[in-house]
């Protein structure tokens, strides 16, 4: 007899990472979603919410559930399961809070029928969830949160997922500021055509990110945090944003950015004390505009989500 139960831990993402928008993820260590998947005899999904996030119960509007069904289907599987939202990112804070929960619905189920799919094949499914949230099939956040450390979706079509080597003292700071950002309504300021020269200047940018982290060239990774496809389009919706990202930079960030669709910013930067010291000045800047924030600060996690 296999297990019955097992407790999943999804973490939280930053996606685009400047320039990589669409393409470039990578997990941090914390905050993280946490749940808990047994099986029941109902032959359904039932979702319980004990996280405090009045998140949607029904499973055809509950992101991990819709990610869990799509793998239920592909296997024909009828057996019936139990999701309990034990701890959850908070929706709409740009980090990666429904890629957490969908790589969580997938991890566990998958382990609970024994592990018919490998852990990188069970992309796909988290995929699906993740356009119920955000109205596309981008897997950006999906993709570390799954497998942890950086990576590139190098192709959707088919989909092609690679980790970006990068340095051990490699870490981020992310403020999150306590106001709600939907990627959906988000994407939608994004003009869905690019003029050459701006195309240029991002494939420029993201190979040089690329390289900048496989080779620890961090002056490199500073020139090449830059994202001219989505950022400038969204910054408008935090208050003085050029002037949040000056500060970081000049209090040593190596690249300040929108983490996904935002609100949530984050700051490479070079060890933990230089992290924390970023940090401190990002959140300084929400306490002087009276915005509430919450402030994360971790290395780049090399393990995605896991069984707790
Ligand atoms: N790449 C996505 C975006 C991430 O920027 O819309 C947010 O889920």
């Amino acid at each position: 007899m296999g297990k019955t139960e097992v407790t999943i831990f999804g973490p939280a993402t930053v996606s685009n990472v400047g320039p990589g928008f669409d393409l470039m993820g990578f997990a941090l260590e914390q905050p993280g979603d946490e749940i808990l998947i047994r099986r029941n005899d109902t032959g359904r999904l039932v979702l319980k919410d004990e996280s405090g996030c009045n998140l949607p119960l029904d499973p055809a509007k509950n992101v991990a559930a819709v990610a869990a069904s799509a793998l239920l289907n592909e296997l024909k599987c009828h057996d019936g399961f139990d999701l309990v939202f034990l701890r959850k990112i908070k929706p709409g804070s740009g980090v990666g809070s429904s890629a957490a929960s969908c790589v969580a619905a997938v991890m566990g189920i998958n382990e609970l029928l024994g592990n018919p799919f490998e852990t990188s094949a069970l992309v796909p499914f988290a995929m699906e969830g993740e356009k119920v949230a955000s109205g596309s099939t981008h897997a950006d956040n999906i993709a570390p949160a799954l497998l942890g450390g950086i990576t590139l979706i190098r192709g959707y079509e088919p989909l092609d997922i690679k980790h970006i080597p990068y340095p051990s003292d490699l870490w981020c700071a992310v403020i999150h500021p306590h106001l709600e950002i939907r990627t959906l309504d988000s994407r939608k300021l994004i003009p869905t055509e690019v003029p050459l020269k701006t195309a240029l200047e991002q494939c420029g940018n993201l190979a040089g990110l690329v390289a900048g982290l496989t080779t620890g060239d961090y002056p490199l990774i500073s020139r090449s945090v830059k994202d001219v496809f989505a950022e400038p389009y969204r910054i408008n919706q935090l208050p003085d944003f050029e002037l949040l990202r000056n500060s970081a930079l000049e209090a040593g960030s190596l690249g300040t950015g929108l983490s996904g669709s935002g609100p949530s910013v984050f700051s490479l930067c070079r060890g933990e004390e230089m992290a924390t010291g970023v940090g401190r000045v990002m959140k300084a800047h929400f306490v002087q505009k009276g915005i509430e924030s919450s402030i994360y600060v971790s290395k780049i996690s090399e393990v995605g989500c896991r069984i707790l």
